[in-house]
């Protein structure tokens, strides 16, 4: 007599989990290169390419990010995420690189298009790798980040990305309001078709420790972030940001990080219904490739899983410094 389970005797859910056939039927989530983003950070020639924490990313001349480009193509990724090393000699106050239209920026997305012109773009906004305080907005005397002067640069900054070619321009700030302001600020400079891409739910994390060595702001950064990232203990709050910048006129909205923050990407993609992106951020990435290296977990199914996860949540996209290997993966 066999066991009966519950009123239900004949529900076994594991008679599709058999095979790899039935398990391949009943997958409800399957990922493609598409949703790949790859997270780039840039460099000038005479830069260095390692990046300490990260093992497995080095920083990209011009020339490298276009064969990447091309790469990328190939693979079928869904774009490149760009970010800008900027040593501390190239930094000030006023972070005034930012809107220099002949910046490391701008002259890769110009490198790119002209190599690959529809391999999409993402181009991020923000002061942080300019400034000399590795804040992402304006200082004053006291030491505050101050909101609105900051807008104001951020639409110059915005500006000059979107006309040097970057399809997606991608405020990751979170100083108030900014979303309406580069976006009046674009349409009224003709660039309409540029798309705001708002890191609406962005948490002060200690998981961007990598990102800030990457572009080259954790020996300058003064203080945290906590005065305008979010509290990691906030999920309310995050949907309040989602919902001003979707009024305010994002395109998509990003939830990061990104694994410890799935139930947000669930709740702005739910609530919303805006394309949504996630954000594996370097810490993420760190923590996989370092315990990978210590022998302690398989990287490539430790990878595969957790964007399957992204995916599984509601992320319609999600920006990885993994997207090349995960697209070779998912061809095997
Ligand atoms: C800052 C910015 C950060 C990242 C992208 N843009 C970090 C920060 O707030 O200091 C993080 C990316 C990562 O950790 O991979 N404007």
């Amino acid at each position: 007599m066999p066991h009966q389970f519950g009123t239900f005797p004949t529900t076994r859910l594991r008679r599709l989990r058999r095979t790899a056939a039935l398990r391949n039927l009943n997958r409800e989530t399957a990922l493609h290169p598409g949703f790949f983003i790859q997270a780039t950070i840039l460099r000038e020639n005479d830069d260095p390419a390692v990046i300490d924490g990260m093992s497995g990313i080095e920083r990209q001349t011009i020339d490298q990010a276009c064969a990447l480009a091309v790469s990328a193509k190939s693979k079928r990724i869904g774009g490149l995420a760009l970010f800008p090393y900027t040593k501390p000699s190239d930094r000030n106050s006023a972070g005034s690189a930012a809107f220099d239209p002949s910046n490391l920026m701008c002259r890769a997305a110009e490198a790119i298009k002209k190599a690959v012109p529809d391999v999409l773009l993402i181009g991020d906004v923000a002061l942080d790798p300019y400034t000399d305080h590795g804040h992402d907005g304006l200082m004053d005397d006291s030491g505050t980040i101050i909101n609105d002067e900051t807008v104001e640069k951020l639409r110059e900054q915005a500006l000059v990305l979107a006309r040097s070619g970057f399809d997606i321009v991608a405020p990751s700030d979170m100083m108030d309001g900014r979303i309406g302001e580069i976006r009046r600020f674009l349409d009224a400079q003709g660039c309409t078709e540029t798309a705001i891409l708002s890191y609406a739910v962005k948490y002060a994390s200690a998981f961007y420790g990598p990102y800030r060595n990457a572009v080259g702001s954790s020996g300058v950064l003064k203080g945290d972030k906590a005065t305008y990232q979010m509290d990691p203990a906030n999920a309310l709050e995050g949907l309040r940001e989602a919902a001003l910048d979707t009024q305010e006129g994002a395109d998509m909205l990003m939830v990061k990080p990104g694994l410890p923050y799935l139930d947000m990407v669930t709740r702005v993609k739910e609530s919303f219904g805006l394309p949504t992106v996630a954000f594996q951020v370097s810490g993420e990435y760190a923590m996989m490739r370092s315990a990978a290296d210590a022998g302690a977990l398989d990287f490539d199914r430790a990878l595969m899983e957790s964007l399957t996860c992204f995916r599984r949540a509601g992320a319609d996209a999600v920006i990885t410094y993994a997207a090349m290997k995960a697209a070779d993966l998912l061809s095997y």
